[in-house]
């Protein structure tokens, strides 16, 4: 059997599919915004016994709610299209059996079911009752959908991302009739710099990058937005992405001494991190002598702060060490040397009683220089030293005496 005998078989089988007839394909349902426009995918097919008749003068008209040519004609080809209902075009050629029909400027009145009629040279004239097309014009564009994928896996929101990782973020949206086309834009709050790849043909946009805790508790919105003749109107879907990441120490934490010594440690983590202080290599527990007060900063924050009352010796040492389920982290802290503070004293103390000692000499020299000068004048006038001593005796005169008597 040959090829054309199998087509012929097959025919004979089928008589009802292989003579042609009025039939025509449409979508079932169409949305567009309000304000916008509308294209109608739609291909017909005739019997075969009027394919002359479908000439370039074919012509090509939309009824809505009802197949009455009287009454429900909205749209007719060959009639300027301004004076009509429907404004529009249809844009397929009707000679090839295309019948692609553009609408503009819809409003919620042209909601409806419709259905195309043909009308070509002598009696091609039908209409398609038995199909028909549902346009629903709707006021605001339908919401993109934003989908969080992890290492190329997709999943659900709310779900903790590991810092690190690959993230990428999906905004695909369903696109509606609009001239120009509509297009998609991240934003995120608080603000960070994105940087998306866009493909307009499919309207999705990517958004790709490695987690870090910069991301924690963003939400990042994908807005689609259609810019129309008279407004722009505009539809979004947002994610809040939630990282999770290893403890990480404040550079700020610090040591500072005044009777004693007092740090502070700072850890931010997702989950919120534990800390602990580790006073020359061993862990220090809350105790009179060593008191650790703690307090949280955030979901993700926590501070502690240690006083220390003890006296350090130079080799302690003291570290706050952070963890959470995801790593830890620690800190060596420079403890202002109390060693140092010991050498600073003895030398007060050295220069002090070096002064005191120094002064001692000199009140000593300045005494036995006096008292030696008194005791020559005395010698030299004796009639001074008599009234001298007839005088009642001051503590300093008995001194004097003491003293020149000792010399
Ligand atoms: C469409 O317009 C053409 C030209 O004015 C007219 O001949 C034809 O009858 C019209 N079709 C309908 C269904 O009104
Ligand atoms: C209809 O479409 C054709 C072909 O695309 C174009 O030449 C014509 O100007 C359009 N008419 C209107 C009213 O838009
Ligand atoms: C056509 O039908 C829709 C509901 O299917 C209705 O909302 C609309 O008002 C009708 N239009 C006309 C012109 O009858
Ligand atoms: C097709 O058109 C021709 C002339 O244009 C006419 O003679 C013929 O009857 C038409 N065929 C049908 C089926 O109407
Ligand atoms: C972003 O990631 C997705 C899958 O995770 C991938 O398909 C896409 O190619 C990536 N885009 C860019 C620009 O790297
Ligand atoms: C240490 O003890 C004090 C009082 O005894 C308390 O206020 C403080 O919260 C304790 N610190 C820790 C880390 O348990
Ligand atoms: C975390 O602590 C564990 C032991 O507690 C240790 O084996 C590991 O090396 C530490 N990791 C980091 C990054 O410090």
């Amino acid at each position: 059997m040959d090829t054309a005998e199998k087509i012929i078989l097959f025919c004979f089988l089928l008589q009802a599919v292989c003579r042609r007839d009025f039939s025509i394909s449409l979508p079932q349902k169409i949305e567009a915004l309000s304000g916008s426009c509308v294209i109608i995918k739609c291909r017909f097919e005739i019997q075969e016994q009027y394919d002359k008749n479908l000439t370039e003068r074919a012509t090509g008209q939309w009824l809505k709610n009802g197949t009455d040519v009287k009454n429900n004609l909205v749209f007719n080809s060959s009639t300027s299209s301004q004076k009509s209902f429907m404004k529009g075009n249809i844009t397929g050629k009707l000679k090839d059996k295309n019948c692609i029909t553009v609408f503009h400027d819809l409003r919620s009145i042209h909601s409806g079911q419709y259905y195309f009629r043909i009308e070509g040279e002598g009696g091609l004239k039908w209409t398609y009752t038995e199909t028909s097309v549902s346009v629903h014009v709707i006021d605001s564009p339908p919401k993109p959908t934003v989908q969080l994928y992890v290492e190329q896996k997709e999943v659900q929101d709310q779900e903790e991302v590991l810092e690190g990782s690959s993230v990428s973020l999906r905004c695909s949206a369903e696109t509606l009739c609009s001239s120009p086309p509509p297009t998609l834009t991240w934003s995120s709050t608080p603000r960070i710099p994105l940087s998306e790849s866009i493909r307009l043909e499919e309207l999705i946009s990517d958004l790709n990058f490695t987690a870090t805790h910069r991301q924690h508790r963003v939400t990042f919105t994908c807005t689609i937005t259609y810019q129309l003749q008279d407004e722009t109107k505009t539809a979004q879907d947002s994610i809040t992405l939630h990282v999770q990441y290893a403890p990480k120490i404040s550079p700020s934490s610090s040591c500072t001494r005044t009777d004693v010594t007092v740090c502070f440690c700072e850890a931010d983590g997702n989950p919120s991190p534990e800390l602990e202080w580790h006073l020359s290599g061993r862990p220090v527990t809350n105790s009179s002598n060593t008191f650790i007060s703690e307090e949280r900063l955030s979901s993700t924050g926590l501070r502690s702060s240690i006083t220390l009352h003890q006296a350090l010796t130079h080799t302690s040492t003291l570290q706050c060490v952070s963890r959470n389920t995801h790593g830890n982290a620690s800190q060596l802290f420079q403890l202002p040397s109390s060693v140092a503070r010991l050498n600073l004293s003895v030398l007060i103390g050295v220069v002090v009683v070096a002064l005191v000692v120094m002064m001692m000499c000199a009140i000593i020299y300045t005494c036995v220089r006096l008292s030696t000068k008194q005791k020559a004048q005395n010698e030299a006038a004796g009639t001074y030293a008599s009234l001298q001593l007839s005088a009642p005796p001051s503590e300093y005169e008995t001194l004097n005496i003491k003293r020149s008597d000792t010399q």
